[in-house]
Formats: C-alpha cells, sequence, structure tokens
C-alpha cells in the first residue's frame, strides 16, 4: 500500500489492522481541503481492493480529530452545479468507507466537528476521548446550511430522530459523556487507551444495538409530519424561515424521506448545494471567517501570561475575574468592599456549575479565582485590569498608586467605557504601558472585548493585550480611544431613535419587532431595558457631548423614578420572571411606514462614520465588531456587507429622504461619498 501522502499516513500492523492518521499538512488543524479529499478518495480505493482485517483512523493533531470542512472552499462555489459536484464526491467516499467490509473505528479527541463528524459517522464504530476537551459537533446551521455529507442520515440513524434533530438544528457541540449516552458514539475512554479499544473492537466487533421503540416511533411515518410540525414551531422561534432557510431544509428532508436513506442522501447533497450559494450561507460563511479573522489579531507566540489581577469586583469586573478563571488563569480579585468579593464568589459558582459541571472542575475554577481584598496579587500578576468607578480621578489615583508595585512588564489595562485612555494614564510614569480591555455584560456571554489604544499606547502593549483577549476565548478588536468606541457608538443612535419612536406614540413592541424583522436578535427597546436605563443614559449622555445624539427625556425621568429596566422590575417594559410583559395586541394600529429604516440607518450612518474616523482599521473589523458587539443580523453578514448588498446610493437617498421628515440626525456622514469606503 502506497504510503505517499502529503495529508495522511497509514500503516498496516502485524494484524493486518491498517492504522489512518490524519495530519493536514502546514497546519494545526485538520480541516477537509479539496486536496485532502483526493487522497482519500485514492486510500479508500485501495483499502477497497485489498481490505485490511479492520481499519482505525485517527488524528496526530494536538487539536483534535477533524475540525470540519474547509470552509474557505465554500466561498468558491460559482454555481449550485458546483457546489453539488464537490458534495456528491464527499458522498461517494464516504459511501465507500461505510462499505469496506472489515470493522471500522474512529478513535475521537479534541474537536470533531461538521465534516469530521460526518466521517466519524460514515465509520461503523465511534470511540471519543473522556476529556472535557472533547468537541462533537454538527454546527452546519450556523453556517446556514445543514450537514451534507451524509451526517444527517447516519446521525437519526444512530441517535434517533429526537436526539439528532435537536443536535443538527442547535449546532451545539456534546461531550464524549453526553455523545455515548445519545448514542452518537459507541465508547468514552481515556485517549491513552485509544489503541486497546480500536484493538479490541475490531477483534470482537460489537453487535449493533436496534434503537428503543420509543426512539424510533418519532420517525414512524405517520408520526413524523406531526413531530416536524412541533420541531418548526420551536425552531421559528429562533430562527425566522424568511432569514435562516436551513432548518427549515433539514426537517423537510426528514419527513420527506426518510423512508429511503439512499434518497435522503441524494437529496441532502442537493438541499446543501442549493443552500450554500444563497445569501444566508454565504454571509453566514463570511462572519465565521471575520471570526476567525478576529482570533488571528490575538497570535502572538512568546506572550504566556499566567496570572490576572482585577480590581474592582462589581457588575463587570467580577464577571471578568470569574471569566479569567474558567479560562485556565489565576485570578487575584480585588474589592475595597468585603461583600462585593462574597458576591463575586457565588456569581463565579453559579457560572462555573452551569458551564462545567462536573464537580472536580468546579472545584479547581474556584480554587483559580483568589479573593484579594488588600491587593497582595498585584505583585505577581502578570495583567492587571482595572474596572471600578466611573471616575477618571479615582481611576488616575488608582494606577499612579499601583505603578510601583506591580511588575514592570505587566499589562495595564482599564475596563473604563467612556473615558479616554490619555485622561487616565498621565498619572502613569510610563503612560505607553496602559491598554483598554472594554468587556461587554453579560461578559459570559458577550464574545468581544475592545482593544482599546491611544496614540500613547505602545504597540506590543496592545498586541499582548489582544493575544490575551484570544487566550480567554474572546475575539479581540483593536479600536481606536475615541468616545463610545466602536459598538457603543454604532448601538447609541439605534438606541435613541428607538425612544424618539416610543416618544411619537409608536407602541414598543412595533418598536422591537422592526428590528427583530430585519434580523437583530432582539428589539432595541427590549435591549436597552435589558442593559439598564441608567447605563444606556450613562453612555448617551456622555456621547452627547461629542456626537449629534439627544438623551430623551423620558429616559432620564424613567432613571430617575429608579426604573432601571429588567435589573428593577420594571423600564420601558414590566418585567415578569425576566422576561418583558409586551402588552396588548397592536393589530388595530398602523405604524408609519419608515420605522425600521429610521433604526437600521442611523446604526449605519455611524457605522460608516466610525470608519471615516479610523475607529478600526478595515470594514471587516468593523462588520465583525458590530455583529460580534451588538448582534447585528448575522444572516446580514455585517453592516458595510449589507451597505455594499443595498448599494450605497439607494442607501443615501433614503437617508435624504429621512432627512427631510425627521431633521438633521439623518444627514449622511461624509464617509458615505467616498467611493473608497
Ligand atoms: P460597579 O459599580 O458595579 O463596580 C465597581 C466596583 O469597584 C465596586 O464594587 C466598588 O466597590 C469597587 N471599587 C471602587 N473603587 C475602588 C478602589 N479604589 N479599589 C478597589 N475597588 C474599588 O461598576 P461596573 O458597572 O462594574 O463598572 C466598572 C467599570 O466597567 C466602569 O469603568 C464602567 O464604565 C465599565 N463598564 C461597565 C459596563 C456595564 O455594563 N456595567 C460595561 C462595560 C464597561
Amino acid at each position: 500500500m502506497s504510503n505517499e501522502y502529503k495529508h495522511w499516513k497509514i500503516n498496516r500492523d502485524n494484524n493486518d489492522i491498517a492504522w489512518l492518521h490524519i495530519d493536514k499538512a502546514d497546519s494545526k488543524t485538520n480541516v477537509l481541503s479539496a486536496e485532502l479529499f483526493d487522497e482519500f478518495e485514492q486510500i479508500i480505493n485501495e483499502l477497497t481492493d485489498k481490505p485490511p482485517k479492520g481499519l482505525a483512523i485517527l488524528s496526530d493533531k494536538e487539536s483534535g480529530f477533524v475540525a470540519g470542512a474547509d470552509v474557505k472552499e465554500f466561498t468558491r462555489f460559482e454555481t449550485e452545479n458546483e457546489a453539488l459536484t464537490a458534495i456528491n464526491r464527499a458522498h461517494t467516499i464516504f459511501n465507500k468507507l461505510e462499505q469496506l467490509p472489515c470493522p471500522t473505528v474512529a478513535l475521537i479527541h479534541g474537536f470533531c466537528l461538521g465534516g469530521g463528524m460526518e466521517l466519524a459517522l460514515a465509520c461503523k464504530y465511534r470511540v471519543a476521548d473522556d476529556d472535557p476537551k472533547t468537541k462533537l459537533g454538527l454546527p452546519e446551521v450556523k453556517l446556514g446550511i445543514h450537514p451534507g455529507f451524509g451526517g444527517s442520515v447516519r446521525s437519526i440513524r444512530v441517535m434517533g430522530a429526537p436526539a439528532a434533530m435537536n443536535f443538527m438544528l442547535s449546532g451545539r457541540n456534546m461531550s464524549a459523556r453526553v455523545a455515548k449516552r445519545q448514542r452518537l458514539i459507541h465508547f468514552a475512554t481515556p485517549k491513552r487507551h485509544f489503541v486497546n479499544a480500536a484493538i479490541s473492537i475490531i477483534n470482537n466487533p460489537p453487535k449493533a444495538k436496534p434503537l428503543p421503540f420509543w426512539i424510533r416511533l418519532a420517525s414512524y411515518k405517520q408520526l413524523r409530519p406531526l413531530v416536524a410540525k412541533m420541531i418548526t414551531k420551536k425552531v421559528a422561534k429562533r430562527a425566522p424561515r424568511a432569514h435562516y432557510p436551513a432548518p427549515y431544509a433539514l426537517i423537510e428532508l426528514w419527513v420527506h424521506h426518510h423512508d429511503d436513506p439512499d434518497e435522503m442522501l441524494k437529496k441532502e447533497a442537493s438541499s446543501v448545494a442549493q443552500l450554500i450559494v444563497g445569501r444566508t450561507a454565504q454571509n453566514l460563511i463570511r462572519v465565521f471567517t471575520l471570526q476567525d479573522e478576529l482570533k488571528s489579531l490575538g497570535r502572538y507566540e512568546d506572550f504566556a501570561p499566567k496570572h490576572v489581577h482585577v480590581i474592582g469586583g462589581g457588575v463587570m469586573g467580577g464577571d471578568i475575574a470569574a471569566w479569567c478563571a474558567f479560562s485556565g488563569f489565576t485570578v487575584t480579585i480585588q474589592d475595597q468592599k468585603k461583600e462585593a468579593l462574597a458576591n463575586v464568589s457565588t456569581r463565579a459558582y453559579r457560572l462555573y456549575k452551569k458551564r462545567l459541571k462536573i464537580n472536580r472542575l468546579i472545584t479547581s475554577a474556584m480554587d483559580r479565582l483568589i479573593p484579594d481584598p488588600k491587593g497582595n496579587g498585584l505583585k505577581r500578576a502578570d495583567i492587571i485590569i482595572e474596572a471600578i468607578f466611573e471616575d477618571a480621578k479615582v481611576k488616575q489615583d488608582l494606577f499612579k498608586s499601583i505603578e510601583p508595585i506591580v511588575k514592570p512588564d505587566a499589562i495595564l489595562a482599564t475596563n473604563t467605557s467612556s473615558i479616554p485612555l490619555d485622561e487616565i494614564n498621565i498619572a502613569l510614569k510610563d503612560p505607553s504601558r496602559l491598554v483598554g480591555l472594554h468587556f461587554f455584560n453579560p461578559v459570559a456571554m458577550m464574545p468581544l472585548v475592545e482593544i482599546v489604544k491611544s496614540p500613547t499606547t505602545d504597540e506590543d502593549v496592545s498586541k499582548k493585550a489582544a493575544a490575551f483577549t484570544k487566550q480567554i476565548n474572546k475575539l479581540p478588536l483593536p479600536v481606536t480611544s475615541t468616545p463610545g468606541f466602536l459598538v457603543n457608538r454604532v448601538l447609541m443612535p439605534y438606541l435613541m431613535e428607538a425612544m424618539i419612536l416610543a416618544n411619537e406614540g409608536v407602541p414598543l413592541p412595533i418598536i422591537d419587532k422592526a428590528a427583530t424583522d430585519y434580523g437583530m436578535p432582539m428589539g432595541p427597546i427590549e435591549l436597552a431595558d435589558t442593559v439598564g436605563l441608567d447605563i444606556c443614559m450613562h453612555v448617551a449622555e456622555n456621547l452627547s457631548k461629542d456626537m449629534s445624539i439627544e438623551v430623551p427625556e423620558k429616559l432620564k425621568d424613567m432613571v430617575e423614578k429608579g426604573f432601571l429596566g429588567k435589573k428593577s422590575g420594571q423600564g420601558f417594559y414590566l418585567f415578569n420572571k425576566g422576561k418583558p410583559v409586551k402588552g396588548a395586541s397592536t393589530k388595530d394600529y398602523t405604524p408609519p411606514n419608515d420605522v425600521q429604516d429610521r433604526l437600521v440607518l442611523r446604526l449605519l450612518n455611524e457605522a460608516v462614520a466610525c470608519l471615516r474616523d479610523k475607529v478600526v482599521e478595515t470594514e471587516r473589523q468593523a462588520d465583525a465588531g458590530i455583529i460580534f458587539g451588538t448582534g447585528f443580523a448575522p444572516f446580514r453578514g455585517g453592516p458595510f456587507n449589507y451597505i455594499e448588498y443595498r448599494g450605497q446610493e439607494q442607501l443615501i437617498k433614503m437617508l435624504e429622504k429621512l432627512q427631510s421628515r425627521h431633521g438633521p440626525r439623518f444627514t449622511a456622514n461624509e464617509g458615505w461619498l467616498k467611493p473608497d469606503n
């Protein structure tokens, strides 16, 4: 058998077991590129001609088994037919793998996602490393498609429709233990036992057990449409069909073709080929690559901080500290108030319990989070993050007092949301050390961190801050130290417009619906209530000094009366068990026809202004920042991608119309007119 492969290694041992190693050349991660498939086909053909006693497939990469198909190749399909040819090819290879007349075992550690999971599903047995780092998933819906290499048919076959549909429609990853429980894999065992496990399976192949009757029931012809209807209803709540067609295509695939697996495989391929060249998939794939681009800004070879010291254990500092400990760092958390520190521990425990589940892991995360009222951690920390009151003088005093104590190369970071860095760093002997690490609330949920640089900030310091951000699994976005940075600056005009609409008498649910119809995950009124009206007012007041935004009187009034939104139980909406009560039906109300345009165009106009003012360097970074910082409709690929799609000229005309109707706040920013924008 040939062993001259670029991305694979194969050897047959004395017992005629073939060990096939995936090791994509020049890459830290295995992804199924076209070139890797070429070789795989050759290998499978050779194995078909001369079958071994058994085949074990494993990865030589530390990162895991296979992270998926090569997403970059998805953007190169010009026609549906071209996509179909590529998908059919993968089908042919996986079908041949499935039909090998010997036991086949996938040995899975680390990431096993998308196409990688589908490869494993084409093996007769799956063994996964019983380690929290093992993540099995079919996350294709997040890219606007559904599994396309046989994964829909095979996952339903092994798990049963209810679990498999949930697995595919949520796109969520599973640990080895859960995967075992859900029948996705056969064994969960430590990686060191992989070789023995494979030999034992190949020597004594366990008999396949049929799925229990009650699981098969959901797939019965008569019941399927009913079950599908229930699943569709659930999906529609999260992902409207007009914006996200893939989940619906998957449900239909199952309903219509479950009884004929060969036909279902064929239809799976044509369904994905159609979806993948559509706008939603292309935009979601763009979002995926934007995310990778942000991650790559956090690359810094020799920077390996271990200890983080956080000062200020309030809403933000407490959660930042908990998150850093969750990510594996030793964290000391300092606050002038003892109760604040107790509160941090309680919140951290809640987070770890939810995310880590296993007691041993929860305990070690709690052990890494050390309450430090006296600030003993300062002298040992590699990174110090300040998250105390939003007051320039108080922050200056703090930095002045800690500068002589901290290590000379420790990074000094502030979480300020509105104070220019150059106003804080003047207190330092070496002002170039200060960088902004602007987290968003709630820290555990929000993927973005703005890396705020002032003209004084040392380039190396901001690069290290970005690297640290990546190390805590957040996405770093470099921004200049200008009012509102990027995210708050584009968000505020949009929120203020919503409040102006409310003031004009447009019912709140109508305003929110206009935004969710556009594709925002939550309407602006509900968002303002969720963020906290006091915080909104504070940010808006700060920004109003530099931007043409007016803080609505109603907002000030509500804050004064203690109506702060979700946290106080009453804001624009009344909250019941954390959910806004959206009140009576607005069926008889006819809203003005420009509600959505008013909201969206103020956001787009500000995004253009930010780029013109060079708050971020590129349109792609702006798109990424606004999607990951505000939740901006991901299927639209970001504001600039949307502007390109709609055309600048048309949007400028819309702004002019709105300006004549509603005033100068709709004046098109000069940035629009630049051809290179
Ligand atoms: P907070 O008021 O909840 O917490 C501040 C904490 O700092 C309090 O526990 C206080 O006891 C402590 N503190 C004050 N001075 C101190 C000192 N000298 N030494 C030790 N501890 C001290 O405030 P929050 O909301 O957490 O904000 C903190 C910072 O984060 C501010 O700069 C704010 O602008 C920024 N920020 C806030 C966001 C939010 O949504 N709350 C979002 C992003 C940034």
